[in-house]
């Protein structure tokens, strides 16, 4: 099954939001497979965001992230990252709908809470990024026939 990277950012953890996020998850029907708080490096961050490297808020989008403590969790089920983005909300806060973690609790693109892999190519990198393989665990829900009428 799909599995997608979602991290808690660091103003998500200050704001209290680690134990809402991760409910979201948990009720829609997610699997949590692997969950750590971490302090990356800038290295690890420059790395997770090579693609926007280019970017005119690059930089400033490091520093935000190394600004405090985050929790990066991997999150398993059908669809896990195009449903996991839509969890999230769009981007730019201000484009979120209401109803999204971004639509109910964020404001500014440069302190949006929360992040999500972008498709299942990204995921397998980023969880390979932030993850070992020991780290991310294969079990099976007891709640699965309850939420999937078929596998
Ligand atoms: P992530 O889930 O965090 O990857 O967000 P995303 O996939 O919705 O957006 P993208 O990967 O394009 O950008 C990564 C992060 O960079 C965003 O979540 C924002 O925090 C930040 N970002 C994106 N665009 C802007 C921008 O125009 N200005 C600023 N200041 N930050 C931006
Ligand atoms: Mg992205």
């Amino acid at each position: 099954t799909e599995q997608t990277f979602i991290a808690v950012k660091p103003d998500g953890v200050q704001r209290g939001l680690v134990g809402d996020i991760i409910q979201r998850f948990e009720k829609r029907g997610y699997k949590l497979v692997a969950l750590k708080m971490v302090s990356p490096s800038k290295e690890h961050l420059e790395k997770h965001y090579e693609d926007l490297s280019d970017k005119p808020f690059f930089k400033g989008l490091v520093t935000y992230m190394l600004s405090g403590p985050i929790v990066a969790m991997v999150w398993e089920g059908r669809d896990a990252c195009k449903t996991g983005r839509s969890i999230l909300g769009a981007t730019n806060p201000l484009a979120s709908a209401p109803g999204t973690i971004r639509g109910d609790y964020a404001i500014d693109v440069g302190r949006n809470v929360c992040h999500g892999s972008d498709g299942v190519e990204s995921a397998k990198k980023e969880i390979a990024l932030w993850f070992s393989k020991e780290e991310v665990q294969s079990y099976k829900s007891a709640q699965f026939d309850w939420i999937y009428e078929k596998a």
